[in-house]
């Protein structure tokens, strides 16, 4: 419980179908340095070297507590409800409450890829955000050839705003923007939702 009677950002929990969301704690550290060693993460995010420095995952960890404790960024760990295995993350990141916008940023482990996590984990994230975090605009982008990712996002109701050129291991990438606002999730998330409806939970933390 933070000083003004607010519950932390920590604090947040959300619960879908076969996951649940966590923000990324230290004993994410060895399946994190694990999984974003393997070329099947590192190769389609712009923000994770290849090769994976040692104790990288120590330093995204601390540095996302340290964002999260200011309301700057939110990373939630996927955890596998019946296994309770680590399978991947979801950041809301780089937080502008002046214009209430965020940056979207995910991966899956590549042991967990393909098994529709990302797709039943976002909706949750994204109604959060909307709901209770503020924000108005969510925002990603994604290399032109990650078509699964593309696939999600699209699932997920944010439509192409335009082509970019993000740079990947020196070499420039075709990347495209995506974004969906508030308003329009309004419209869609009753859908996305209603299919882990019945497991589908928030704890809150304070906005
Ligand atoms: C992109 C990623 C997050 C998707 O997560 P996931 O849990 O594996 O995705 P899902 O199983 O929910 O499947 C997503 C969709 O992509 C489709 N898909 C998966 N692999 C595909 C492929 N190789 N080619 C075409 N479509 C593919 C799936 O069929 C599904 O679409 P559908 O529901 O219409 O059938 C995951 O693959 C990943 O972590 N990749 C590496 C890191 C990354 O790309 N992060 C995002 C950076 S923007």
């Amino acid at each position: 419980m933070e000083a003004n009677g607010k519950v932390s950002w920590m604090q947040h929990r959300l619960k879908t179908a076969c996951l649940f969301l966590r923000p990324v704690q230290e004993s994410d550290i060895p399946a994190i340095q694990k999984a974003a060693s393997a070329f099947a993460v590192a190769d389609a995010m712009i923000s994770i070297p290849h090769p994976y420095p040692e104790d990288e995952a120590q330093r995204f960890v601390e540095t996302q507590r340290e964002l999260m404790s200011k309301k700057q960024s939110l990373t939630f760990s996927m955890i596998e409800t019946e296994k309770k295995a680590f399978t991947g993350l979801i950041s809301l990141r780089d937080f502008e409450p002046e214009h209430q916008t965020a940056e979207l940023s995910f991966w899956v482990a590549p042991n967990a890829q393909g098994r529709g996590y990302m797709t039943e984990a976002l909706p949750s994230v994204l109604d959060l955000a909307f709901k209770h975090l503020e924000l108005n605009r969510i925002y990603a982008y994604h290399m032109l050839r990650n078509v699964p990712s593309g696939r999600v996002l699209e699932k997920c109701g944010l439509r192409p705003e335009g082509p970019k050129h993000g740079v990947k291991c020196g070499k420039f990438e075709d990347v495209l923007l995506r974004a969906v606002l508030r308003e329009e999730w309004s419209k869609i998330s009753e859908q996305l939702i209603s299919r882990v409806r019945e497991r589908y939970a928030v704890e809150l933390g304070g906005s």
